[in-house]
């Protein structure tokens, strides 16, 4: 399996350390051999169709800044669309930030790798969140592969658990944490009374929050991911524009006092209900299962036999997101004999 993979930061780094590590297990367990051949970044690519020596790709990218200078097969750009279609791959891995304004440039990466006949496992929301029952279409039409496990929950299987897990169940609506940077300023302002910048400032400081932390504490990052929970396990045509969006700058410490006080807690709570779609600070009671501490996702799902299923864990982290990419991949390969 030829893989093109483009953006290698925390997450694409990740996935390259992953399969350099368990290249022998992946063979043995799953009989397929996942050769990285292409690694893109902002500054340039690394090619070479027998497969990539990773631990040279990550020496560089560590040492050097950027796969560009890779020992003698690294070189500067065209952009990364164009690498997308003038290179031989079954799949592109898209690892490139997520971008809520016009999606790019995942966007154009996407398209570009469906339309010259790859699949695609992304990890950035963007595209999804502006464009997914196109590119799904797009993706149907092409009979190609569109997988995204790790845009929603990192690698706590969130998509797959509603897909596989709860099948024949209808599922009413769907509501929880799922921003671990917000969550963990929410959780720090009501155990320390810190105000919303010094929490958010701590979460900067300890890795939690980027340092443009604006689509998380706007709420755009929930909201994308509450769309592709809508697309993908409810079935409904949402995207980013359909949903109501509130983020936790206005949060104080009294507020959330005053919540404690009346044995509840303030979340950012995603909810998709019957009629819309909702990101807001919401109080919910301390004995919800979707209360978690610090930076954990929760996750409800309400169904018509089964009642309410919570599934809990780590929202995101570039390991776990990598793990997730692998798990897409190795589904990918299960269905295509490539
Ligand atoms: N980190 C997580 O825990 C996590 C979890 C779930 C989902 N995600 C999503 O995964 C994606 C990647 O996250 P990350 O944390 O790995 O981000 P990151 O560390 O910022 O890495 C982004 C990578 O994309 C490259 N890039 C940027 N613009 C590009 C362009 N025009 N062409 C080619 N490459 C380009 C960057 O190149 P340079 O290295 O040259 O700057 C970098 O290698 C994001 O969409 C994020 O929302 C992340």
């Amino acid at each position: 399996l030829r893989i093109i993979l483009v953006g290698f930061g925390t997450v694409g780094q990740s996935l390259a350390r992953i399969i350099h590590k368990d290249r022998e297990r992946i063979v043995d367990d799953y009989g397929f051999d996942p050769q990285i051949t292409t690694i893109v970044d902002s500054r340039g690519y690394c090619q070479d169709k027998n497969g990539l020596d990773l631990a040279a790709a990550l020496e560089a990218k560590e040492r050097l800044g950027t796969v560009a200078k890779y020992p003698e097969k690294g070189r500067r750009r065209p952009t990364a669309s164009r690498i997308i279609s003038t290179s031989e791959g079954e799949v592109v891995v898209e690892s490139t930030p997520s971008n809520f304004k016009d999606g790019e440039p995942g966007l154009s990466n996407i398209k570009q790798a469906l339309t010259t006949g790859k699949h695609v496992v992304t990890v950035n929301k963007g595209p999804l969140a502006l464009a997914m029952p196109a590119l799904l279409e797009l993706a149907n039409h092409k009979k190609l592969q569109l997988r995204f496990s790790g845009t929603v929950g990192g690698g706590t299987p969130f998509l797959s658990f509603a897909s596989k897990c709860l099948p024949g169940e209808k599922i009413l609506g769907v509501h929880g944490v799922l921003n671990g940077t917000t969550n963990y300023i929410l959780t720090r302002m009501e155990n320390s009374s810190l105000g919303f910048q010094a929490a958010l400032r701590e979460a900067q400081m300890k890795g939690y929050a980027e340092t443009d932390s604006s689509n998380d504490v706007q709420g755009f990052d929930t909201a994308a991911k509450i769309v592709i929970i809508a697309n993908l396990i409810i079935n409904r045509r949402l995207n980013l524009h359909d949903v109501e969006i509130t983020g936790i700058s206005k949060v104080t410490p009294q507020s959330l006092r005053d919540a404690k006080a009346s044995g509840a807690k303030i979340k950012l709570i995603g909810r998709i209900s019957e009629s819309k779609a909702t990101v807001k600070p919401e109080e919910i009671s301390a004995t919800d299962p979707i209360c978690v501490p610090d930076t954990l996702n929760a996750l409800t799902f309400s169904t018509e036999h089964a009642g309410n299923v919570t599934l809990i864990g780590k929202g995101a982290g570039g390991e776990q997101t990598g793990s997730a990419i692998l798990r897409d991949l190795v589904d990918i390969r299960g269905r295509y004999t490539i």
